[in-house]
């Protein structure tokens, strides 16, 4: 089973923020909507655009390069052209700290 890795604390994402960190080589978006806490892998599925850089609509990210829109809770895709989900990791909190784990290989 993959570990939990630290990748920041509460107190440096804000509601509404979201940031870039790397999970055992991965590039995972971490979005804080008001105050829970989301990990998404920061590829998106139609073209591989980094989709944190995009735009937050409320709990949705569009993707900057095509449109395609995803839930921020879920990976769901939303809009096309993407069809595939984006991947969720799990997040953990505890005493201010945040870490994620890339379960995709457990
Ligand atoms: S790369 Fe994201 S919608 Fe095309």
């Amino acid at each position: 089973m993959s570990n939990w890795v630290n990748v920041g604390t509460t107190v440096d994402l804000k509601p509404g923020e979201t940031k870039v960190v790397e999970v055992e080589g991965t590039d995972v978006a971490l979005f804080n909507l008001d105050g829970e806490y989301y990990a998404l892998e920061d590829v998106c599925t139609h073209d591989g655009a980094e989709i944190a850089s995009g735009c937050i609509l409320g709990d949705v990210i569009e993707c900057p390069r095509h449109a395609a829109r995803f839930s921020i809770r879920t990976g769901e895709v939303l809009a096309p052209p993407a069809y595939e989900p984006l991947h969720v990791f799990p997040v953990d909190i505890r005493e201010g700290l945040i870490r994620v784990r890339d379960d995709r290989w457990d």
